[in-house]
């Protein structure tokens, strides 16, 4: 297994917007960021990836892109970006930046030469077809609802956008388009940068002939996305980005990659076909979603979770590298999704965390994870930033007579609105995020949730992240160890090994909120031992059957010589 330093590192999500507001405009931004790099320091990461920070006219919150060469007038200027890196640098934390290129803003300047005439040097930056029969030129969805085509006047054809209307799908059929992406990387990369988030990387690649999906489609992604996703030229395209943009730089890559299974993610990982480092899986995530997709809420199986990581794990356990995580700006809170955001939120929190940074490959951490920031409950939509909330509530509510109550249960259990609450810095008003009025309201729980706090007090969740950033530098077994799970069927604990040479780690797991037992194999229990790191205090002595509290998570380094 050879060695990398994106292996061995821990990665930081700043969403910009709602991080720290330097000028009281209520609006997250670099100055604010730059400003809170000691706490990042403290807290031990390595790298950060940065959601974009480009000209954007916000309609998807930046991932609509107007220009990839200069910085969004509400975060600052290029000379503020710069001095981040620099900063950030001289810290010793890495640098990764989001690159938006399935689709651009239909600000951009491509797009608004494409739309002007079909001979337009640049038409075929982006996908246009002909409508069929007076209607779009085929049934697919956006994931933001409606249809994936939006009509244009001008010219009378139509173009895709999987996402938003304003977020036009790119053509990469077209090698010039290809090569202008490649030429936008090497601008970032010579200016310093550590690495790409590849934004749906797995999109680029549409079917041959963009067909109809079959009718009734499975509900499990929007109608169409078996026609975009992993689509028939994807590997080439990965190949050729590696060979023009990334080869010569010591960078990470991390593709997003909605509907990637495990056999594709291998082929995307595998170090020897130089495409991306680690990918984005979606399968953990789309456990709680029924047939009807994201907002067709459903339970979830602790057995599933465990069956779900189990594949990942051993699947990428010889090719290919995991990325690790339970929420992001897309997802909801992970303790108020995978754990208990109420009585035991601290406890539950350090559990999910314990969980995630003892697997096998490269976590990642959603700002205010850290300090268990949990889900929102705002009274009305009007409430409501994101585009695919609202989009959604309009499509059920008003055009489809839904009832409104339902659909505001499922946005709080589901919402993006959840993770993009501001980040809570301390007591004072809006959370100490900015002076002015926040462009999407504070969680309301700032006054006992807040980082302050948590850096003050020892016990806190903060400083848990602490021990487990630093215990990965220090146990090579974390790294590097073999994944083995213990009890598949049990669905109230997650206990699984890893395995390095004559060392193993016993990570036990309570996911309930009530006490269970874990009896320990015998050939584990004859093993020398020390606990690594527990949730409660003390920590318990390794006995033939540990009982485990609420939640409660303990990690044993045994020694089998
Ligand atoms: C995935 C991003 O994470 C999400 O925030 C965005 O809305 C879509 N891609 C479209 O760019």
């Amino acid at each position: 297994m050879e060695k990398q330093w994106w292996k061995e590192s821990v990665i930081y999500q700043i969403y910009p917007r709602s991080f720290k507001d330097s000028n009281g405009d209520g609006i997250g931004d670099i100055p604010g960021i730059i400003s809170k790099l000691d706490y990042l320091k403290e807290l031990g990461i390595d790298v950060v990836w940065l959601s974009p920070v480009y000209q954007s006219p916000n309609d998807d919150n930046g991932y609509d892109i107007s220009d990839y060469r200069n910085i969004m007038d509400d975060f600052g200027t290029m000379e503020d970006w710069e001095l981040l890196l620099k900063e950030m640098h001289g810290r010793g934390l890495k640098l990764i930046m989001d690159l938006v290129v399935n689709h651009s803003s239909d600000e951009h300047q491509w797009f608004m030469e494409s739309k002007k005439s079909k001979d337009n040097p640049y038409r075929d930056y982006y996908i246009w077809r002909p409508g069929k029969e007076g209607k779009e030129p085929n049934n697919w969805q956006s994931t933001f609802s409606g249809s994936a085509w939006q009509y244009d006047e001008t010219t009378e054809e139509y173009y895709l956008h999987i996402f938003s209307k304003k977020q036009p799908d790119l053509n990469w059929e077209n090698p010039k388009l290809r090569q202008e992406v490649y030429d936008m990387m090497k601008f970032w990369l010579e200016k310093g940068i550590d690495g790409f988030r590849m934004d749906v990387i797995n999109f680029i690649s549409k079917v041959d002939g963009l067909p109809d999906a079959p009718n009734p489609d499975e509900k499990k992604y929007v109608s169409g996305s078996r026609f975009f996703m992993n689509g028939p030229r994807i590997h080439d395209y990965l190949q050729e980005m590696h060979k023009e943009a990334l080869a010569e730089y010591n960078v990470m890559t991390v593709g997003e990659m909605p509907g990637v299974n495990v056999e594709q993610a291998k082929l995307y990982t595998d170090e020897t076909r130089d495409e991306v480092n680690m990918v984005f899986q979606f399968e953990h995530v789309d456990l709680d979603s029924g047939p009807g997709g994201k907002w067709d809420l459903k339970p979830l199986k602790l057995t599933d979770l465990k069956q779900n990581f189990t594949k990942w794990q051993t699947g990428l356990q010889e090719i290919g590298w995991n990325s690790l995580y339970l929420n992001n700006h897309d997802q909801p809170r992970m303790v108020s999704r995978f754990g208990n955001d109420k009585q035991y939120r601290v406890e539950s929190a350090k559990m999910l965390a314990t969980f995630l940074h003892m697997l096998k490959g490269t976590p990642y951490i959603y700002q205010g994870e850290e300090i268990g920031m949990t889900n929102v409950r705002f009274d009305s939509i009007e409430d409501y930033k994101d585009i695919e909330t609202l989009n959604m509530y309009d499509e059920k509510v008003n055009q489809n007579g839904e009832d409104p109550k339902k659909v505001m249960e499922s946005i709080y259990v589901k919402g993006r609105d959840n993770a993009r609450t501001p980040f809570q810095w301390d007591d004072s008003e809006h959370g100490g995020f900015t002076t002015g009025t926040p462009w999407i309201q504070v969680n309301s729980n700032y006054p006992e949730i807040n980082a302050s706090q948590a850096v003050l007090d020892e016990g806190s969740i903060f400083h848990y992240y602490r021990k487990l950033i630093k215990l990965r530098k220090e146990q090579p077994i974390i790294v590097h160890g073999r994944y083995d799970i213990l009890l598949p069927e049990d669905e109230n604990i997650y206990v699984y090994t890893r395995t390095l040479d004559a060392q193993k780690l016993l990570v036990i797991l309570n996911f309930t909120e009530d006490e269970q037992s874990f009896p320990v194999p015998p050939d584990l229990h004859e093993m020398k031992s020390k606990v690594l790191i527990s949730n409660y205090e003390p920590a318990q002595e390794y006995s033939s059957t540990i009982q485990l509290r609420p939640y409660e998570a303990i990690v044993y380094l045994l020694d089998m010589r």
